[in-house]
């Protein structure tokens, strides 16, 4: 009884994610801590997984760079349109349709994941995990210290102060942002945590 609901809660989600997704009309947004730290990317033909990459704007951004890309998300019509995004940007990956709390990524199997506007504590340790040695996590999401209204409004899904780097103390930060509403609101990256960290090799 209790699997059951639990089955029907999840499909509820994903049926939620499913008409989000159907509504939008491009690939997303390109996260800011990818964006701003392309050039900390390892060489061509590693490999790089955008773990929950909804439309999946990192992924193909990813796959320009010329990494070997998997895109995970377990809403059909985003996969939908990360394959047909990949297409039209004439750029190759693997779009794949996966519960990543059912299914995270096995060890050391990935050099670099990207993970953007998703917090499930619970995938912390498959992520690092995941790593290869000396790989890169990119990690964003809303914070709870923040000068809009964006994002959820349940804390639970926003991360606390510092939260970021302790969730992932056992990798190097290598570039770590946390505004808050320090200074002047209307300038710099609010909102958001990120990190760039890396596995110690
Ligand atoms: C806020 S969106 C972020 C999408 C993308 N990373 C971005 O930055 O635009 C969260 C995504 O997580 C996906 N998602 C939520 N729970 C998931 C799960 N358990 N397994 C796989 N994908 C999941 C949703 O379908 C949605 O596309």
């Amino acid at each position: 009884m209790a699997a059951n609901g639990a089955l029907d809660a999840r499909r509820e989600l994903i049926d939620k994610w499913d008409r989000r997704h159907r509504q939008a009309s491009d690939s997303g947004r390109i996260a800011e801590v990818l964006e701003q730290n392309l050039h900390l990317l390892p060489e061509t033909g590693s490999d790089a997984l955008d773990l929950a990459c909804g439309r999946g704007a990192n992924a193909i951004l990813l796959a320009q760079q010329g990494m070997r890309v998997r895109a995970w998300d377990f809403s059909p019509e985003a996969i939908a349109v990360v394959e047909r995004a990949a297409r039209e940007a004439g750029v190759e990956l693997i779009a794949e349709c996966r519960d990543v709390i059912d299914q995270p990524p096995r060890p050391a199997t990935f050099d670099i994941i990207v993970v953007s506007f998703f917090l499930e504590r619970c995938l912390v340790s498959p992520i690092v995990q995941a790593l290869r040695p000396g790989g890169l996590l990119f990690y964003q999401t809303f914070a709870r210290d923040a000068v809009s209204a964006m994002g959820p409004s349940n804390p639970e899904y926003r991360l606390g102060a510092g939260e970021l780097l302790e969730l992932f103390r056992s990798l190097r930060p290598r570039v770590y942002r946390d505004e808050g509403r320090l200074g002047d609101p209307r300038r710099g990256c609010r909102d958001i945590a990120m990190l760039v960290a890396e596995k110690p090799a």
